[in-house]
């Protein structure tokens, strides 16, 4: 599969998340939530991301069983949308004056810029309350699972990390930690919960979920690696994120820790253990094999 397919692939499934994202939201409106609140919901969680979470939910659904049957898909693509939910709202918070203060985000004017602080704040609790309803109706299991990658011992616990390094010198495996925390958590639940939903229906088992979570560490230490490199160096500037970011806002990376190109290095080395930690996977689904390897290489080369 060249790299040109795994976007193509991306892009396909990203758009259905995104449609499933867009019923989701109408819904919503229809029970009542003020369509304010829903436009600012849309605006953050149908900005324009890659869908890599969604992404990484539905590859390793299909690499562990797929979801055979209209329903089942339809199944998968909410708790993929999930997945995306709790990353919009994780975006929006971190883009506020008291966290990261950034005032764009994917090219366009962040949340709390265009909706106002306060919409934006209620935005991102509503798009978290919804994620765990889409949890939800897949089972009690994936709601733990996102409760863990997200929660004080996750994502959120890494983001209060990171505002504690800009007053704290942090170590180089502090610094892992919280990029573990902040970035690795969601990523690794998001494969996590793909390799449950696909093995509940005919493959999976307990050592293929521990080699996926695996994976998804792996993973998410590169992502966040590199997404520290574009916010330096990259062409994340271009479409309207603004550059030197985390790096020079005093916070602590793996760039301020190392170094340009040592970080790279272990960006890469990631990469290279994700991908071979794959082989202790079924070959049988070759398709879905390769493009969990395929994405694995993307995290590090793609260019926002
Ligand atoms: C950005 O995530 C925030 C981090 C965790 C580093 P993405 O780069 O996945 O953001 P979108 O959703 O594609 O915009
Ligand atoms: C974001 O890390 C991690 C989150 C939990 C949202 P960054 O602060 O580096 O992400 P960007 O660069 O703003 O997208
Ligand atoms: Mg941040
Ligand atoms: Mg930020
Ligand atoms: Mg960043």
């Amino acid at each position: 599969m060249s790299g040109q397919d795994i976007s193509a692939l991306m892009g396909e499934v990203g758009a259905r998340i995104d449609s499933t994202l867009d019923s989701i939201l109408e819904q919503e409106k229809t029970n009542g939530a003020p369509p304010r609140l829903v436009e600012a919901m849309a605006y953050a969680v149908l900005g324009g991301g890659k869908r890599v979470r969604g992404f990484l939910v539905y590859s390793a659904a299909q690499l562990l069983g797929g979801a055979p049957g209209a329903s089942n898909e339809d199944a998968l693509l909410r708790l993929g949308a999930g997945y995306e939910c709790l990353h919009g709202y994780s975006l929006i918070h971190d883009d506020l004056p008291s966290m990261d203060n950034a005032e764009t985000r994917r090219g366009k004017p962040a949340c709390h810029i265009k909706y106002g602080e306060n919409l934006a704040i209620l935005a991102g609790d509503a798009l978290q309350a919804l994620a765990f309803n889409l949890m939800a109706e897949a089972g009690a299991e994936f709601a733990a699972d996102l409760a863990k990658a997200s929660g004080a011992s996750g994502m959120v616990g890494g983001q209060v990390l990171d505002l504690e390094s800009e007053t704290r010198d942090f170590t180089e495996a502090e610094v892992q930690k919280m990029q573990a925390m902040k970035t690795g958590a969601l990523i690794r639940g998001a494969v996590v919960a793909g390799g449950r939903f696909g093995g509940g229906r005919g493959g999976g088992d307990a050592t293929e979920l521990s080699t996926l979570e695996q994976y998804g560490k792996l993973l998410g230490r590169a992502f966040q690696i590199t997404d520290d490199l574009l916010d330096i160096e990259g062409e994340a500037g271009a479409i309207g994120k603004p550059k030197n970011q985390d790096a020079t806002a005093g916070k602590a990376t793996l760039i301020t820790h190392l170094g340009i190109e040592p970080a790279r290095a272990e960006a890469k080395k990631a990469i290279a253990r994700a991908k071979s930690t794959l082989n202790n996977l079924p070959k049988t689904n070759k398709k879905w094999h390769q493009t969990l390897e395929e994405l694995a290489d993307y995290v590090i080369t793609r260019k926002h």
